[in-house]
């Protein structure tokens, strides 16, 4: 990568031994140069070193540690109110040509871009360590594994690196002297000058910019040291540059999660989940299947991120390029999901969750009647009459993900899991059908391309609006949405076997506004069908859209039949709703225009017509 006018290192870059890359070390002292730390440190990614960076991080009021009795070896951490999510109207897909990018990202010409971030990072470490931090994502040394080394100002994006991939030493060993990888700058944005006192949470509140330049495989991020915008491995590495690579290598790198399914019979099928932001993701990943399901057994691979390939046989294997899970604490309980609970037992970084009198956690959802007195998320005083939230609605945990009870023994294999099945999900209240499997992979692809979801906090817009999320990839695809469709209408030719594609919507609501399916472990009921129709062991009946499971074809055992009745309505297709959904289909459609497949416009006017043939109401035979 190219840094213009940046002058001579001006501080010691002491390399270890163990760093042998000279054109790293080359990029460091560049980093260096311009934007001027104080120090540098190369991080081995020892518990050593996390412990004295958590240590640092206590110091300096960051990290708060919590009970060692209640919660070993972990920390809440409070950002800055104004630095809480993602910013994805600050996110920037800069290739060479705008085309590239598409309509769906913003865009600004790359050497425009570099000026603008050159400006911004000239100095902009100075009083401060600067982090480098060597990772793998994927297993160390797996074919479908990439390195990647961010530079980064922050402690606690170093220690939280270390959770989250493999950090340290043997991922720059991996690299010897010559491997690739991806550089990632990131710099929280408020340099000190001599004497300023720090502040626990430093960030830039006038400049952020999270850029992507995917011809360099390159990324730097400005201004936020908030987890997608400063953890740089996830987002921007795994998916919005994973994507644009595996679309010319012919792999793919996807938001979904990765689940292992194995039935009494001991056959055993791996699915790949995509869902939007906050429609019960890592629930899902974690699913315990309801007493009704001896003998079932659900494992996780990973939660968030998936990389796919096809193998030697031409058959898809995933591998979960993270180490640890990054997500929304708000929600999760002992009831929605014991095993993310069982995860959080020791070992955690908490951030903007609520503090309890006795040093542990607390956020909304985790119990029914909340704690009489808390330490809210900005450091204030709480009680449950006082109007507020005591965590923020985007507060996160960070783990390693080998703490789950429920992780799948394959979870690290380098040559990754083999996939039968993709899961599309949004949360839709109305409209959409609980379960559909697609007619083929193209009506699969289309399924998926034109998914949406009603916004949640976690999202721009309006909560309620219904926002178009093609493949859940919205904000983190990185490339031209409409030349990803392609990409994945082209996978089917590089396979010998296609995965089978569903869609499936947890949420739909009755006319009063209540939920007509139970969701959380209840949502193996609509797993055990799919994996039962990945092996041929079910029947299906032909719906306007696609297939749908019979009534009998689900395991009712253990539910009231009111959930049975409701099964009939969450299943229902009615006329005008779908008239009115394809419309929208079609303004996404036209806004990517200039390079959406045909066959996607095709499949849509076949939707049409059958639709037209539909009764108003279409519904399951009795
Ligand atoms: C996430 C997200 O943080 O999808 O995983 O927003
Ligand atoms: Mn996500």
């Amino acid at each position: 990568m190219k840094i213009e006018a940046v002058t001579s290192p001006t501080i010691a870059l002491d390399a270890p031994p163990w760093v042998r890359h000279e054109a790293l070390k080359h990029w460091v002292a560049q980093v260096c140069a311009l934007t001027r730390p104080e120090r540098v440190v190369w991080c081995d990614g020892s518990q050593a070193e996390y412990d004295r960076l958590c240590g640092e991080l206590v110091a300096a009021g960051t990290f708060f540690p919590l009970n060692p009795a209640k919660r070993p070896g972990s920390y809440l951490s409070r950002s800055d109110p104004s630095d809480v999510a993602r910013v994805e109207d600050r996110t920037f897909i800069c290739s060479v040509h705008r085309q590239d990018a598409g309509p769906t990202n913003n865009w600004v010409e790359p050497l425009d871009m570099k000026r603008t971030l050159t400006r911004l990072f000239d100095g902009c470490m100075r009083g401060r360590t600067l982090y480098v931090v060597p990772f793998s994502m994927g297993p160390l040394g797996s074919p479908i594994a990439q390195i990647g080394v961010e530079l980064t100002d922050s402690a606690y994006v170093a220690v939280s690196m270390r959770i989250m991939t493999r950090m340290g030493r043997s991922a720059m060993e991996l690299l010897g002297e010559d491997g690739a990888f991806v550089p990632c700058l990131h710099s929280v944005g408020m340099p000190l000058a001599p004497g300023q006192p720090d502040v626990p949470w430093p960030c830039n509140p006038e400049h952020k910019y999270i850029v992507h330049f995917p011809e360099e495989h390159a990324i730097w991020s400005y201004g936020s040291g908030y987890g997608g915008n400063a953890l740089l491995g996830k987002k921007c590495f795994a998916l919005r540059i994973a994507s644009s690579m595996g679309r010319d290598q012919g792999w793919l790198a996807e938001h979904m999660l990765i689940l292992g399914v194995q039935s009494p019979q001991g056959d055993k099928s791996y699915l790949a989940a995509a869902f939007p932001s906050a429609c019960g993701k890592t629930n899902f990943a974690m699913l315990i299947p309801p007493p009704a399901f001896a003998g079932w057994k659900v494992t996780t691979v990973g939660d968030d991120i998936a990389w796919i390939k096809p193998d030697a046989q031409g058959r898809l294997r995933a591998i979960n390029p993270e180490f640890g899970f990054f997500g929304v604490a708000p929600g999760t309980s002992w009831q929605s999901n014991p095993n993310a609970m069982e995860t959080l037992r020791a070992n955690c970084i908490f951030t903007n969750v609520a503090l309890t009198e006795d040093g542990d956690v607390w956020w909304e959802g985790m119990t029914d009647t909340p704690p009489a007195r808390l330490t809210d998320w900005q450091g204030e005083a709480w009680t449950p009459d006082c109007g507020r939230k005591a965590a923020h609605p985007n507060a996160r945990f960070t783990v390693p993900a080998a703490q789950c009870p429920s992780i799948d023994p394959a979870w690290e294999d380098p040559a990754g899991v083999p996939i039968s099945a993709f899961v599309f999900g949004g949360r839709r209240s109305s409209t959409v059908p609980l379960v559909l499997e697609s007619f083929s992979w193209t009506d699969g692809v289309y399924l998926a391309a034109t998914m949406g979801s009603e916004t949640t906090a976690a999202a721009a817009g309006k909560v309620g609006d219904v926002r178009r999320d093609p493949f859940a990839m919205l904000p983190f695809c990185g490339y031209n949405m409409a030349d990803y469709f392609d990409h994945w209408l082209s996978m089917a030719h590089r396979l010998t076997e296609t995965p089978r594609i569903f869609c499936v919507n947890w949420f739909r609501k009755t006319a009063d506004g209540r939920f007509l399916w139970p969701g959380y472990g209840e949502n193996m009921r609509v797993l055990k069908w799919i994996v039962d129709r990945c092996h041929g062991r079910t029947q299906a009946v032909q719906s306007p859209l696609g297939w749908m499971p019979a009534s009998q074809e689900i395991l009712w055992e253990g539910l009231p039949e009111t959930v049975q009745e409701a099964f009939h309505d969450a299943m229902s297709l009615h006329r005008e709703e779908w008239m009115r959904e394809l419309l929208l289909h079609e303004e996404l459609f036209i806004r990517l225009y200039d390079r959406l497949p045909k066959e996607l416009a095709l499949r849509r006017e076949l939707m049409l017509a059958a639709l037209s043939r539909a009764p108003e109401r279409w519904s399951l035979p009795a």
